[in-house]
């Protein structure tokens, strides 16, 4: 059983604000800023007689990262943001072929390849749902979306009807969870029927509380910050790239810090490493990989399975009171497309969000209404808190 009341304790902003918007921002956990503050100790004590330390704790971090999505940790570089990491997959492929992509992106994802010229097609959702299958196999007798499952509730392998695949297509560009209603990609789906092109999945809104498998869903690249569900704060992302592509495409930019053997000091030539992390161009950003590092241990300590369900037992608890009271959801709430995302109706949500502001309740004005993105240390009182905040505010 998780103790879920002690959890709450390793969050004091629980004593000031109802603070329900972790697809914004997460609140760092009190045991992960200890750790990260580890760092600055050793660094005015010691300085660069920690060097040897810290490059050794990066590795560590990169292999527990790798092990939180099942990748390698030669297919991992750390990057500053969701969109630093973007723009170094856009630079390798953009030029590829076309991008499929659709409308409800946040513009992390679309920005860095529009910038390059690639040639976008936007899919619209339908009810809140994106569905790439039509768009893949235009003329296809029959095509799995990322929403139809078997009886055996086993996902359909897509059926390759000969003549009907669109190739000009080269690119899947999607995010795993849609920032403004919370839909959620079935990317296991996308990766059994994408045949030969790439898939590019923005993580941002799935990474510290969805299960991510990128052998699994056959993912080619991935990029995602870490100041959001999994709460390590602004200044770091990741970057996972199947180990095919690392070699297959050039890099356009390298520094120092890409070579196989940066203590040599070699200023005549560039010879590029063979892992991911020839991205990382310069001395590393310690703090915020550590921070990466550290809340990933104290998720893995809870459990990745128990954070889902307990967020998902609390947008349940939300859901079947918002409908109680009236609210219109925009969400849409099959299991297999839902997130920890809520977003329901409501007239001048941007003035609405602004109210409940100074009843210290954050919640944002996003997708036609008011977003709600609870984590595992909220708790049904904090759901509550917002009810009736609401009832005042709106009659
Ligand atoms: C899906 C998604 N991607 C990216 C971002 C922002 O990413 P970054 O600022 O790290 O580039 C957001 C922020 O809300 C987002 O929701």
């Amino acid at each position: 059983m998780i103790n879920w009341i002690k959890i709450r304790r390793d969050f004091p902003i629980t004593k000031r604000f109802t603070y329900l918007d972790h697809a914004s921002c997460g609140p760092m956990p009190m045991p992960v800023y200890r750790a990260t503050l580890r760092y600055y100790d050793e660094l005015g004590g010691f300085a660069d007689f920690s060097w040897n330390q810290w490059i050794a704790r990066r590795e560590a971090v990169r292999r527990n990262v790798a092990r939180f999505i099942n990748a390698e940790p030669e297919e991992i570089t750390f990057t500053s943001s969701t969109s630093h990491g973007m723009n170094l997959i856009a630079e390798l492929i953009a030029k590829e072929g076309e991008v499929l992509t659709n409308t409800l992106e946040f513009p992390a994802t679309t920005v860095p390849w529009i910038y390059r010229k690639a040639k976008m097609k936007f899919i619209e959702p339908v009810n809140g749902i994106i569905s790439y299958a039509p768009h893949l196999y235009p003329n296809g007798t029959r095509y799995v979306t990322g929403q139809v499952r078997s009886k055996k509730k086993n996902i359909e392998p897509v059926p390759a009807v000969p003549g009907t695949v669109d190739s000009r297509i080269k690119t899947i560009l999607t995010s795993y969870v849609q920032y403004q209603n919370g839909f959620r990609q079935d990317l296991h789906a996308l990766g059994q029927m994408k045949g030969n092109r790439f898939l590019v999945v923005n993580a941002t809104q799935g990474f510290g509380y969805l299960p991510i498998d990128v052998k699994r869903e056959r993912i080619d690249f991935l990029a995602t910050n870490c100041y959001k569900w999994l709460m390590a704060g602004y200044g770091g992302g990741i970057v996972y790239m199947n180990k095919k592509w690392i070699r297959k495409f050039k890099p356009s930019c390298a520094g120092w810090r890409s070579a196989p053997h940066p203590e040599r000091f070699d200023n005549r030539h560039a010879p590029l490493k063979g892992e991911a992390s020839r991205y990382e161009y310069g001395c590393p950003p310690f703090p915020h990989i550590f921070a990466i590092g550290a809340a990933i241990g104290y998720f893995s300590e809870i459990g990745l399975r128990n954070i889902e369900k307990r967020i998902y037992l609390l947008t349940d608890f939300l859901i079947a009171q918002l409908r109680r009271r009236g609210f219109k959801i925009i969400s849409p709430l099959a299991p297999s497309v839902r997130s920890g995302i809520v977003v329901f109706y409501v007239a001048n949500a941007e003035r609405l969000t602004q109210r409940l502001l100074t009843r210290r309740i954050y919640v944002s004005a996003r997708g036609g209404g008011i977003r709600v993105a609870p984590h595992f240390y909220n708790n049904e009182d904090d759901i509550m808190t917002l009810l009736s905040a609401l009832k005042r505010e709106i009659k």
